[in-house]
């Protein structure tokens, strides 16, 4: 073979070539790439071929013809190398058109912003249950007078059930407190109203305490129902309906005799326990049952103070703790989570109950 037919046949290739390349750019084929590449460099491609000719050529021809053809390879390799970049970018454009890429937010995202505290969601529920039970809600004063919280209820001044509620005072006063418990609205709504009463009354308490099942400020709900001839029995079966309507209708309720000075007889209220269905685990400390709050007759003393005929009306009180019930629901482990305001932990609570 003469040199000038390869020198020839080289520049053909060349031409052959760019129009090959022109193609696949223009249909940016992928897998058109790497049959170009075959085609001119593989072991049976032209280039290739075209370098074997040059065994075939004179000594004196051969630099010549080996120049171009080297100078044509260079050429192919260089191209081929810059398509199958490019191929990459073509591959990505494929897929992103195949499946739309959303930036967009979710939008469920965005309504979070505004979700509720697991407190509301809970006091919501329980006040929900008492409204079908007839009940009315009474606000009362966070910051109250001494014989709200404590004098009317039947603990005077250095009476000892006061050091069970340790109390945040006003500073300057001995008489201005933050209000230990929601008993106090009993007083409050006593006072204005008239019998027959059926009321309910949530709000924020506060006493010096801080472990993981005790926090500074806390959440009570109150239930007080005052009438002629209501008896503990009423009592008993308000509760267990409550508690059936909050729980489902397996909760059982187990009421144990103890003191409250502003009740008698007067009882801790359990529930069993949410965990194990009483049959004891770490959360009722192998007990079965949960503590969540007290409850009693109301004491004649407290109608006394709110010139209530004890002789006429009786009635009924019981209280337990929101944030308590808040825990059990969605099982947690440490109270005072659900006041340091940490986003995150929000996060987890549906927004509606
Ligand atoms: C009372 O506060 C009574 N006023 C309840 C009552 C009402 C009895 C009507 C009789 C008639 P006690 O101090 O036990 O009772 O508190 C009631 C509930 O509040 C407790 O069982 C617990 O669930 C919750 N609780 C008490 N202290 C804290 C605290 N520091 N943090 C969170 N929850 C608390």
């Amino acid at each position: 073979m003469t040199t000038g037919s390869l020198v020839e046949r080289a520049e053909k290739l060349r031409e052959a070539f760019l129009a090959e390349h022109a193609n696949v750019r223009d249909e940016r084929s992928v897998s058109g790439i790497e049959s170009l590449r075959l085609s001119y460099l593989g072991r049976k491609g032209t280039v290739t071929a075209l370098l074997e000719g040059l065994r075939d050529c004179s000594k004196e021809e051969r630099p010549l013809a080996g120049k171009a053809i080297n100078i044509l390879k260079q050429f192919v390799e260089g191209e081929i190398k810059s398509l199958q970049e490019q191929g990459e970018e073509w591959s990505l454009a494929a897929k992103l058109a195949e499946k739309p890429l959303d930036i967009s937010l979710p939008v469920d995202s965005l309504v979070r912003s505004g979700g509720l505290h697991p407190v509301t969601l809970v006091r919501r529920e329980l006040l929900a249950e008492f409204r079908k039970l007839g009940f009315t809600v009474y606000d009362g004063p966070e910051i109250d007078f001494d014989r709200y919280n404590f004098t009317s209820l039947n603990m005077p001044s250095e009476h000892p059930a006061r050091d069970m509620q340790d109390t945040f005072y006003v500073a300057g006063s001995d008489n201005l407190l933050l209000r230990t418990h929601t008993s106090n609205i009993q007083i409050h709504c006593m006072l204005n109203e008239k019998p027959p009463l059926r009321i309910v009354a949530p709000g924020r308490v506060f006493r010096k305490d801080s472990d993981p099942t005790h926090t500074p400020m806390f959440h009570q709900i109150e239930a007080f129902v005052v009438d002629r001839n209501i008896t503990f029995a009423h009592m008993k079966g308000v509760i267990d309906t409550f508690m059936k309507g909050v729980f489902g209708s397996n909760m059982k309720t187990r009421l144990r005799p103890s003191f409250f000075p502003f009740v008698e007889p007067g009882a801790e209220l359990d529930l069993q326990c949410v965990q194990c269905s009483g049959k004891g685990c770490r959360l009722c400390k192998m007990t079965g049952w949960l503590e969540v709050g007290g409850c009693g007759m109301i004491h004649p003393n407290v109608f006394e103070a709110v010139e209530y005929d004890s002789e006429v009306y009786s009635g009924f009180a019981f209280g337990f703790g929101i944030d308590r019930m808040a825990m059990l629901k969605y099982k947690l482990e440490d109270l005072r989570q659900m006041f340091e305001g940490d986003y995150e932990f929000l996060g987890h609570f549906p927004l509606h109950t």
